[in-house]
């Protein structure tokens, strides 16, 4: 009922009366009433006028009603240690391909390599439960396409020029807009589900915690709706993991800020470096070493290296 509350006063041009909107939607004036005060209560600014309702801003809210026929698969919390941890519980009680935890803030957000994810409000906080009926060595595809999904949804609807950075960053100049965890469970060979955690600086202030964080906010001067980014990333890569010929590293390649870039690599034993020369059809990182010799890289952090980018 709220969603359907919600759409109709977006949707409306002129203030709307309880009648109208009871009728509309087959039930009571007071029950109309209550579910305005519910929205009210959850900070919408609902005015009300001698002719109606009206619902001054959208906001920027991520209740599970803000995101239309998705609804029923996405958990909302004002506040969660971790959006990975309530993710893996839901993920084991078999839910569906596509659910969705989202946190206003986290007390506990993690980040790769055991760092911790700073979690502020206004940031974008969430884990999607991915089943993607891949075998275990094609998972790969599944973070690529996650990367490519974000890089142009941020590009599409803000114009800001987000690239890539192997293997999951999208960055903004030097300046990292969001990061992204995956945990994955497997049987027979086959993946059963992964979950992938993503933090996107939409609205809050991460340079205060990491100085080489950028929010949307700053890069846009005004605050932008994180319902957009989540829905558009959604709907991405619910499209694009249906397509199982699409040649996603081919696509990556085309937004990476990586490739040509001296580069360190961090993983939890191991830190390389030299310079990144291509990334290979499994998604490996393929870095060039002080002596010429090739080293393929599969998993770690990447960090740029100061020196000049050069085409590969
Ligand atoms: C990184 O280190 O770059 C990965 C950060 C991933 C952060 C997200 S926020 C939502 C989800 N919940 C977490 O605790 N971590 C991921």
């Amino acid at each position: 009922m709220k969603a359907k509350i919600v759409g109709l006063l977006k949707e409306a041009t002129t203030p709307l009366s309880g009648e109208k909107i009871s009728q509309d939607l087959g039930v009571s004036r007071v029950s109309v009433h209550k579910h305005i005060n519910g929205l009210r209560e959850r900070g919408y600014s609902i005015t009300a006028g001698s002719t109606g309702y009206t619902l001054e801003d959208e906001g920027d809210f991520l209740y599970p009603w803000e995101f239309g026929e998705r609804d029923p698969l996405i958990h909302f919390y004002e506040e969660a240690t971790s959006t990975m941890t309530i993710a893996r519980d839901l993920a084991e009680s078999d839910c569906p391909h596509m659910t969705t935890v989202v946190a206003q803030r986290q007390t506990k957000g993690r980040g790769r390599l055991n760092r911790v994810w700073d979690s502020q409000d206004g940031g974008l906080y969430f884990t999607v439960i991915l089943r993607p009926s891949l075998p275990i060595n094609q998972v790969y595809k599944v973070l690529f396409t996650a990367s490519v999904s974000l890089a142009l949804v941020v590009r599409n609807l803000t114009g800001i020029n987000a690239t890539v950075k192997w293997p999951n960053d999208i960055l903004v100049g030097e300046k990292k807009l969001n990061g992204m965890l995956s945990e994955m469970a497997t049987q027979d060979e086959f993946v059963q589900y992964v979950n992938l955690g993503i933090g996107v600086n939409v609205n809050n202030n991460p340079s205060k915690a990491e100085p080489n964080a950028v929010s949307i906010r700053d890069l846009l001067g005004q605050e932008f709706p994180r319902r957009k980014i989540l829905t558009g990333f959604l709907d991405s890569m619910e499209e694009r993991l249906k397509n199982k010929d699409e040649d996603v590293i081919a696509q990556w390649k085309q937004y990476t800020s990586t490739i040509g870039r001296p580069v360190r690599i961090q993983t939890t034993r191991d830190v390389l470096e030299g310079r990144a020369v291509d990334v290979n059809s499994q998604g490996s990182l393929i870095v060039e070493l002080a002596d010429g010799r090739l080293e393929e890289v599969f998993h770690g952090d990447c960090f740029y290296q100061s020196g000049e980018a050069q085409e590969s």
